[in-house]
């Protein structure tokens, strides 16, 4: 099915690149509008996007396949992206992997039928000075535990995405 990018994307992103001195420095920013409107990036809107701004699919599905931080299929309501590199390791984060898996009954790369969560296992979130850190969204969940770690999970199933003491 043709991807066309919406009249609100197309006028988000003429602000987005004023910002910037050439069009394609706005390729991070714009995928993220995209991934804001849709949940996810599609192939079909990575090849709309590489047409908007004049560059080669090739270079913006680079981007996209790169970042974990981009969704290439929908995610679930709530994106779990729990840290698995040194610092989260050695602080942890294997055991809340595994708590995640148990209690959301799903592996990483899922999502949960009722659509609420999708787990993923990423690379360092640059903030190992906290470890462990999961980042659900847009907010990043830091010095993780096994009863942190419950709590929001029930406050994400309540509707409640707010940070939680460190
Ligand atoms: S190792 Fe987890 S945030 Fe850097």
């Amino acid at each position: 099915m043709p991807f066309t990018l919406t009249e609100t994307f197309k006028t988000r992103a003429a602000l987005v690149c004023a910002r910037y001195p050439r069009k394609d420095a706005a390729l991070i920013p714009l995928l993220q509008e995209l991934q804001r409107e849709k949940g996810y990036v599609a192939e079909e809107a990575m090849d709309a996007l590489a047409v908007f701004l004049g560059l080669p699919y090739s270079r913006v599905k680079a981007v996209v396949t790169f970042y974990t931080m981009f969704n290439r299929v929908p995610a679930g309501k709530y994106h779990l992206q729990v840290c698995r590199n040194v610092s989260c390791h050695m602080a942890g984060a294997p055991g809340l992997l595994a708590r995640l898996r148990e209690k959301l009954g799903i592996a990483e790369g899922e999502t949960t039928k009722d659509g609420l969560f999708t787990l993923s296992a990423v690379e360092c979130l640059g903030a190992c000075g906290t470890a462990p850190v999961m980042q659900v969204n847009d907010t990043y969940f830091e010095k993780l535990d096994a009863g942190k770690l419950d709590a929001l999970l029930e406050d994400l199933r309540h509707g409640r995405l707010r940070a939680i003491g460190r």
